[in-house]
Formats: structure tokens, sequence, C-alpha cells
């Protein structure tokens, strides 16, 4: 797939940031970060968005900051956990760039996700692992699925060499 803009979806633990600034440090693409961006528009963490104003704004503030991102070219952009989850933000993002669903098995996200209250939706594990069978349909819409379960070497040889590089 030919593209100039890549973007990486998935669940929480996937390996998207890490993933996005090593394939943008080997084609000399600007890695971002949704999350990043919430938090330094917000002065704020995530889980203090969550805490004081609740999910919604926070998923108003992530739409605000995907399409701050529109316009930018070579660039890998890590999304959020929930970003692809949204209908518009999923037409956006497969028109925008190539879409990565970086797919992590659910034990290896239960082995990477710390209960540490940094990701407020993975506090309660139940509740987080039927947030990941569900999402599974949305993330399916993705350009590609790349299994995200073996190194990460592997994946980003696997990425670049799907757009092409
Ligand atoms: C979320 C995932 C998080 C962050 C927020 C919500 C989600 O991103 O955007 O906690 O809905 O899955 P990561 O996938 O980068 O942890």
């Amino acid at each position: 797939m030919k593209a100039d803009k890549l973007y990486l979806i998935g669940f929480m633990g996937a390996g998207k940031t890490t993933v996005a600034s090593a394939v943008g440090r080997r084609i000399g693409w600007r890695p971002e970060d949704i999350d990043s961006r919430i938090e330094a528009r917000e002065h704020r963490t995530v889980a203090a968005i969550f805490a004081e104003d609740g999910e919604s704004y926070f998923r108003r503030v992530e739409r605000l900051v995907l399409h701050d991102l529109l316009p930018a070219r070579n660039v890998v952009v890590a999304a959020g956990g929930g970003t692809f989850v949204d209908p518009e933000n999923r037409a956006l993002m497969l028109g925008d760039g190539a879409v990565a669903w970086l797919d992590v098995p659910l034990s290896a996200v239960l082995d990477r996700i710390p209960v540490d209250g940094r990701r407020p939706l993975a506090a309660d594990r139940p509740q987080m692992e039927e947030l990941y069978h569900h999402r599974r349909t949305a993330y399916a819409a993705a350009h590609v699925r790349i299994d995200a379960g073996r190194p990460v070497e592997e994946v980003i040889e696997r990425l670049l060499d799907w757009i092409g590089y």
C-alpha cells in the first residue's frame, strides 16, 4: 500500500506508540501520538481527564486532536485504543492514510497493561476483556491486520514492507 501517512490502531498494550517511534526513525517520518497530544493540549494526564470530565469529554478532545493531525504528511500516528472505534474517526482515518491494526492477543494485553490507574479503561479487568472482544469488529476495518503478538522487530519489518519501504 503506497501512502505518505500511517495510522497504527489497536487495543491498549498493542505497542502502537513504541512501533510508531521505531517506524518513524527507520523511514524519517515524524512519530505522533494521539494520547500525548491530548495530554499536551489539556495540560493533564488521560487519567485526570477521565476522572475530572469523563470519557465523553475525552472523546471530544481526541476527535479535535485527530483533526489537527489531518494535514500532516510523512507521519506515523499512534492512535489511542478507542480512536478508531468511533465511526466518524474511522472514516476520516481510512480516507487519510494507511491504517494498520496491531492485533495483540488478550493474554499479551493482560501481561503488558499494569493496573496503575494510567489507563482508566483497564482498571476493571472483566470490563476490559469485554471491550477487547467488542472492539475487534471495528479494528477489522483497518486496511491491514498485523499480528502484534510477535517480537516488535518483526512487526516493524512487516509494516515497512506493507507501505513499500
Ligand atoms: C483508550 C486507550 C488509551 C487512551 C485512553 C482510552 C481506549 O490509549 O487513549 O486511556 O479507549 O482504549 P492506549 O491504547 O495508547 O493505551
